[in-house]
């Protein structure tokens, strides 16, 4: 078939109800591009769809309902769901000859950003759906049944948290031991390069209250991971039950109080928004894991103004400095951007030395993509592909020693082990260190969900082995 490789990279976002139901349920092939943001999106329209009576399936051969959830974040990701698109229209146009119907959505960001454009390059869409009007999926996909197209973008980002699905017991325990909690969307940072402030809006949290009951739901269906999720998750604020103003930092010690869960995470933070009672969370809560995602995108001062990081160089190493003052274990991860508009080599050697200074145990590096709108896209000095190109390699290069350094330096340790699901391998288990890493046991080892005090005996390319200790 020839969407083959869209169905060998799917994995279903959530399982939807099982596919023993009575009459010949519809199904879905539902594919995820993009941050967790979208994959926990996913999960949602998952729920919203199988109240409707969908089912999931791997492949887009026999699914009545191609739903593509698009990451709009460089130009790259974005032009897949075109090229997509064009295979699509081929498989819906032998479909319509044997009399069989095939809907096509498009979800996420690109729908956001381009809408009713999309319609227009790919007149094989049904369906554009934005990532705040997923609780309408029932009824746009009804609307669609009846003919019509639909574009579903407009929205009050506030009524958004009041419409989230609520996954059933038996879900939450199908999508293992971690879950995904979003508890702030959109921003409002407009860091030059970035089309998350458009696609996303501007930034909502969401109220404590709904944040702790959604996790002591999630607690008490045995999930013992949460990772709050935002676009800009640390400029999360809220009202306590006695009126005072919360940040994140304060949150984290009230959902370290549910009973079950062991572990809290969250992604991805801005170094702006790095408060003092976040730092003291990961200096006194066990719960919180010493890993923290904290983009800085270059090392160049001149870079960072120009992107409106509103920051220096030296400002996120004297944090970083702190955060690993009140938690010295703690693995740093970024991400950054080469070759944006105006960069030199000495603004890049600026990003290779910083990156020295902070040995990232994790970190994702791009090209600088411009996007349509972003004042970066029309700025002066945009850098040559092939000079990207090459900054790209020599950053890579540098940050691959550095996680391989972290990665062997990890083979002797003693370390909790969370048991999240079997391995590939009969006989294995799979499960995650407190610094994210992949660890591989024997399944006598422990169960799904336990923690186990494991130690590292050897460190392969992808994961570290381990054995009770
Ligand atoms: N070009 C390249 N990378 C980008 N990112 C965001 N926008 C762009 C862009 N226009 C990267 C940033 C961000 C990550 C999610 O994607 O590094 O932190
Ligand atoms: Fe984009 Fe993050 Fe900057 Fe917000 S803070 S504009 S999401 S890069």
């Amino acid at each position: 078939m020839e969407l083959n490789e869209l169905a060998e990279e799917m994995a279903p976002a959530a399982p939807l109800g099982s596919a023993e139901k009575p009459s010949a349920p519809k199904k879905v092939f539902l594919k995820t591009y993009g941050c967790q943001m979208n994959i926990y999106d996913s999960q949602r329209m998952s729920d919203a769809l199988s109240a409707d009576g969908y089912v999931a399936t791997e492949t887009v051969d026999d699914a009545d309902l191609v739903l593509i959830n698009t990451c709009h974040i460089r130009e790259k990701a974005a032009e897949k769901v075109y090229s997509q698109l064009g295979r699509l229209r081929k498989i819906k146009a032998e479909r319509a000859e044997h009399g069989r119907e095939m809907m096509i959505g498009i979800a996420g960001c690109v729908a956001q950003a381009e809408g009713r454009e999309i319609l227009r390059r790919a007149p094989v869409v049904d369906l554009v759906i934005g990532p705040q009007t997923y609780h309408r999926l029932p009824d746009a996909l009804k609307k669609v049944r009846g003919g019509e197209k639909v574009v579903e973008t407009d929205y009050a980002i506030e009524d958004k948290f009041e419409h989230l699905p609520q996954p059933k017991r038996s879900e939450i325990i199908g999508r293992g031991m971690t879950a995904f909690l979003t508890v702030q969307e959109g921003c409002d940072k407009f860091c030059t390069f970035c089309v998350v402030p458009y696609t996303r809006g501007s930034e909502v949290s969401r109220p404590v209250a709904q944040i702790v009951a959604e996790a002591e739901k999630l607690a008490a269906a045995g999930v013992r991971e949460l990772t709050l999720l935002g676009q800009n998750v640390n400029a999360w604020h809220g009202e306590g039950p006695d009126g005072s103003e919360w940040g994140l930092g304060r949150l984290l010690f009230r959902l370290a109080e549910i009973p079950g869960l062991a572990r809290l995470r969250y992604t991805t933070s801005h170094p702006r928004d790095m408060d003092d009672e976040l730092i003291a969370a990961h200096r006194d809560l066990p719960a919180v894991m010493p890993y923290l995602h904290l983009p800085v995108q270059s090392g160049s001062d001149r870079i960072l103004k120009a992107m409106n990081r509103r920051h220096t160089g030296d400002d996120y190493l004297r944090l970083i400095d702190r955060i690993r003052e009140a938690r010295p274990d703690i693995a740093m991860s970024g991400d950054f951007i080469v070759g944006f508009p105006g960069e030199t080599e000495a603004d890049f050697e600026a990003t290779l030395a910083m990156v020295r200074q902070v040995r990232y145990a994790q970190a994702f590096s791009f090209k600088y993509s411009p996007r349509p709108g972003t004042p970066g896209a029309d700025m002066a000095g945009h850098v040559a592909e092939d000079v990207k190109d090459e900054r790209l390699q020599r950053l890579q290069a540098l940050l691959a020693e550095h996680q391989r350094d972290f990665t062997v330096g990890s083979v002797g340790k003693t370390m909790d082990l969370l048991i999240e699901k079997p391995g590939r391998q009969p006989g294995q288990r799979v499960g995650r260190s407190p610094w994210l890493q992949p660890v591989i046991v024997d399944e006598k080892a422990g169960e799904i969900g336990d923690i186990i005090k494991v130690r590292i005996i050897k460190a392969g390319p992808a994961s570290l082995f381990a054995e009770p200790g």
